[in-house]
């Protein structure tokens, strides 16, 4: 809590603890949580989810353009910050290797894992028209963001990997 971060995001912050607070509907709250993304950051042309169900990667709540639905582990940028549980910055995605092209108006992109209890519940993924959108600062407070998020929830209403129902 001590971390201090750059405008927006103290209130994005801030404005998910307070959407979160009594619910912990995985649907609800990520829904919510790309919404906010989406309202407070400026120069994006997606935001949103992908979880992990069947072994791989499958849209959830976004703002956007419709979007690929499944996403293999190890493809794409988001298959592959999921299967390094890393955050991946991408300044231009049209030079990474097997970018899987969503929106074409889209020139950079951060994927960010969402991590809880130790285990991958899927990545949160920004997309920018704008080339080198996206800096350190952005990926610090944004694992901060994922982290709230994922400890917000329970997970095993979503029926992802490893989570189980009920
Ligand atoms: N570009 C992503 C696919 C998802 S869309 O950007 C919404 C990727 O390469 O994994």
């Amino acid at each position: 809590m001590s971390q201090s971060f750059a405008e927006p995001y103290p209130e994005l912050l801030q404005q998910a603890a307070g959407l979160y607070e009594g619910e912990r509907d995985p649907w609800a709250n990520s829904a919510n949580a790309a919404a906010l993304v989406w309202e407070r950051l400026p120069d994006l042309n997606w935001a949103g989810f992908y979880f992990l169900r069947g072994g791989g990667l499958i849209v959830g709540p976004f703002q956007g353009r419709a979007a690929c639905v499944r996403i293999p582990l190890g493809q794409g940028v988001c298959g592959t910050a999921a299967q390094q549980r890393k955050t991946l910055i991408v300044p231009d995605v049209h030079v990474f290797p097997g970018h899987i092209p969503c929106d074409a108006t889209s020139n950079s992109e951060i994927v960010v894992p969402l991590i809880a209890r130790g285990r991958l519940l899927g990545v949160l993924d920004l997309d920018s028209p704008s080339y080198g959108r996206f800096k350190a600062a952005d990926a610090q407070a944004l694992e901060v963001f994922a982290t709230r998020l994922a400890d917000a929830c329970d997970w095993r209403l979503a029926g992802i990997d490893g989570f189980g129902p009920g």
